[in-house]
């Protein structure tokens, strides 16, 4: 089974081709016009996912060496993400579909984000713990099946990735700001300052981290680099917060859960620093974490799904329309 995934969730255009579970390519091409307004501009982004779709997909097709007419399905974003941006996607999927009379499957983006991991591990097992840490979201799920997924904790105000994001523009980093800090708080010492861990009360698996902006922006107000102090230590400490949040609400779930295996899904799992810690925090664990390129926005775990769920009749009708705050249950 052929199907062509696509993903215009956020700011990325996407497209990828899926081969009986196998991804014969993912093309993704990042929007840089955003770097100019330090974030997505909704409205931009429609218009360049108007402007991109149509060459992202062709490159897609032409490099696996696929024919349109030998695509079996369609598997698209529904949601969550801007609305504009999931109506090109959604449209053009319909208008694909209808032309070449094949299925075409609505895909939440989450759930893509989740099943990014069985492409880095076909064998992976049930049940799992799975922090999904992404620009909109920060969740910690326990998953015993495909469907079958329960809410353990999620942030009560900003996101991981929205804390990256916002730090770098308190910074004067650029858009994404996950990258940026990341690169600039490499070589920095990351105890030279403290900043604060929200970590609720004592069992509690939800996330804040506010209050860690807030902080940093009191913190940038006096700050004057000297020679015992630099930027960069000052990046790494606040990039490092972030991250021992994260570890300690994981180390907790899969306490809680008695779980063995634990999974990384969404943008934020590419941050090196947080992999390496979860490693040392959860030594006897199975942690997986997914390709680079599979972490943030793409279109091989929108086909990749759409295939599984077509195949595995859980795809339910034709007649569906974009969901910009689409839950995962
Ligand atoms: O999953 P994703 O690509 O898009 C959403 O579904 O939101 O996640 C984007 C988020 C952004 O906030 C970005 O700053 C963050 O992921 N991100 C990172 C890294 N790469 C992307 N955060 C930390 N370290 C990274 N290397
Ligand atoms: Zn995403």
């Amino acid at each position: 089974m052929i199907t062509l995934g696509i993903e215009t969730s956020c700011d990325e255009t996407a497209a990828a081709i899926c081969k009986d579970g196998n991804i014969l390519t993912n093309i993704v091409s990042q929007q840089i016009i955003h770097k100019n307004f330090g974030g997505v501009v909704p409205e931009i982004a429609s218009r360049e996912h108007e402007i991109l779709l149509n060459k992202v997909v062709h490159t897609s097709l032409r490099e696996a060496k696929i024919q349109l007419n030998q695509i079996d399905a369609i598997a698209v974003t529904q949601g969550p993400g801007l609305t504009g941006a999931l109506l090109t996607g959604v449209s053009f999927a319909k208008g694909l579909g209808l032309g070449l009379g094949v299925p075409v499957i609505p895909v939440n983006h989450l759930e893509g984000h989740i099943f990014a991991n069985f492409l880095a591990e076909p064998a992976l097992e049930y049940p799992f713990v799975c922090l999904l840490v992404s620009g909109g979201h920060t969740q910690l799920w326990y998953i015993e099946g495909m469907e079958q997924y329960s809410l353990l904790g999620e942030t009560r105000d900003d996101a991981a990735g929205e804390a990256f994001d916002k730090g770098a523009r308190i910074f004067g980093l650029g858009y994404p700001g996950g990258p940026a800090i990341e690169r600039k708080a490499h070589g920095g010492d990351s105890t030279k300052y403290h900043f604060p861990r929200i970590l609720l009360s004592k069992d509690s698996l939800d996330f804040s981290f506010s209050g860690l902006k807030t902080s940093l922006l009191y913190f940038m107000d006096d700050f004057t680099e000297t020679k015992s102090i630099s930027l960069s230590d000052i990046i790494a400490s606040y990039q490092q917060a972030i991250v021992d949040t994260l570890v300690e609400k994981t180390r907790r779930a899969m306490d809680q859960t008695g779980a063995k295996r634990c999974i990384i899904a969404g943008g934020v799992a590419a941050n090196q620093c947080l992999r390496d810690r979860l490693n040392v925090i959860l030594p006897d664990k199975d942690m997986l974490f997914p390709d680079f390129s599979l972490c943030t926005d793409n279109a091989a775990m929108i086909s990749y799904l759409g295939q599984l769920k077509y195949q595995s009749n859980f795809f339910k009708k034709l007649d569906f329309s974009v969901i910009p705050n689409l839950k995962l249950v």
